[in-house]
């Protein structure tokens, strides 16, 4: 088997033996999820954006020491202050991803720091401009993506076009990716690797709630949609979520704007002591009791791929397997042609 040589860059690049990186899905990336994707080949990533410097420090130290020399990221939405930065590069962060956001200034000192840098961008012009400030991959997201989305572009349109101005920087393909067949679809159309949100939620390590990852498996792609409608704690920005109860009374009300939403006010879950509202932008997490359903649930175009819920390290081992297979047979077919 030979590995396509665009998808070689990047595994020299990150260290990681599989095309496959999780993407930090906020609270439910466990230090566990990333210590087994990381373990099973793929590239694990901690989401830091909203960690204290402490907590960023804490939790970055003691994944170097869960998985000593391998590769894992932190990363941070640059929308917000990302108070915990500086933190987990003083604690030796191999590698840090930025997304909602192109910083030359934080690049630079990520580099001083011997931290890999990957840029999400939604666009060909974003992807420009990550190159010029000094971005070391390229993550292409496409508008299937699950959670906030940067991109109003389907990713079969995107993708090409960034690759064409990346240059020799790999380009991660992200957005609406659940299966190995998609992977393998997203690198011949010259991605050197895919990051995956959605599928890895639907993951026993993932921190999300069993009602929300039960309804990503029984989900199909239509049954998303991608809206402003849960957005209090980051007012306008668009996300893809599961069209659930407090989204279908929010349409059928004509979507209209805060104050005047269905049900505005309303407790919707309470977890670890704190109410959370309807329409806010935290998805329910374990503990969340009340009407989690009724919540943000996240969920990229890839839903209809996921038909369980299984261990982190499994998935990653029988995407990587099918994919390697595939990598075999195109080579077969190109030299018997
Ligand atoms: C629950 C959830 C939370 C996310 N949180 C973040 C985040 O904190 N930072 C970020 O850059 N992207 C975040 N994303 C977007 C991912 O980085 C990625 O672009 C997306 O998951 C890819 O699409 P997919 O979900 O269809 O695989 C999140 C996605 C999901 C599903």
């Amino acid at each position: 088997m030979t590995m396509p040589p665009h998808v070689a860059a990047l595994l020299a690049l990150t260290g990681q033996r599989l095309p496959i990186v999780q993407a930090p899905i906020e609270s439910a990336a466990t230090p566990e999820l990333v210590t087994a994707v990381c373990r099973a080949g793929g590239l694990g990533g901690l989401a830091l954006t909203w960690d204290s410097p402490d907590e960023a420090a804490a939790k970055v130290t003691a994944l170097r020491h869960a998985l000593p020399g391998a590769a894992f990221f932190a990363n941070f939405v640059l929308h917000f202050p990302c108070e915990g930065l500086e933190a987990a590069l003083d604690a030796d962060v191999p590698m840090v991803t930025f997304s909602f956001g192109i910083d030359a200034a934080r690049i630079a000192r990520a580099h001083r720091a011997d931290a890999k840098v990957g840029v999400q961008v939604g666009s060909v012009e974003g992807a420009r401009l990550a190159i010029a400030a000094g971005a070391d991959v390229l993550i292409a997201q496409g508008v299937e993506a699950g959670g906030h989305v940067q991109s109003t572009t389907p990713l079969a349109t995107l993708l090409p076009q960034v690759v064409a101005v990346a240059g020799d920087r790999p380009v991660v393909a992200a957005g609406g990716i659940a299966s190995a067949a998609a992977i393998l679809r997203v690198i011949a159309d010259g991605a050197a690797g895919t990051m995956l949100g959605t599928r890895f939620l639907a993951t026993r390590e993932a921190a999300a709630h069993s009602d929300h990852k039960a309804a990503l498996v029984a989900a199909k792609a239509e049954d998303t949609a991608f809206t402003n409608c849960f957005d209090i704690d980051w007012p306008h920005a668009m996300h893809r979520v599961l069209r659930n109860s407090t989204f279908t009374a929010w349409e059928a009300a004509g979507s209209p704007q805060p104050p005047h939403r269905p049900g505005e006010g309303d407790v919707v879950f309470r977890q670890n002591g704190a109410d959370h509202l309807r329409y806010c932008d935290m998805p329910p997490g374990p503990d969340a009791i009340g009407d989690p359903l009724g919540a943000c649930l996240y969920a990229g175009t890839g839903v209809g791929d996921i038909d369980s819920v299984e261990a982190a390290g499994d998935l990653v081992v029988r995407f990587g397997a099918e994919v390697l297979a595939g990598f075999s047979s195109a080579q077969h077919e190109r030299v018997t042609a």
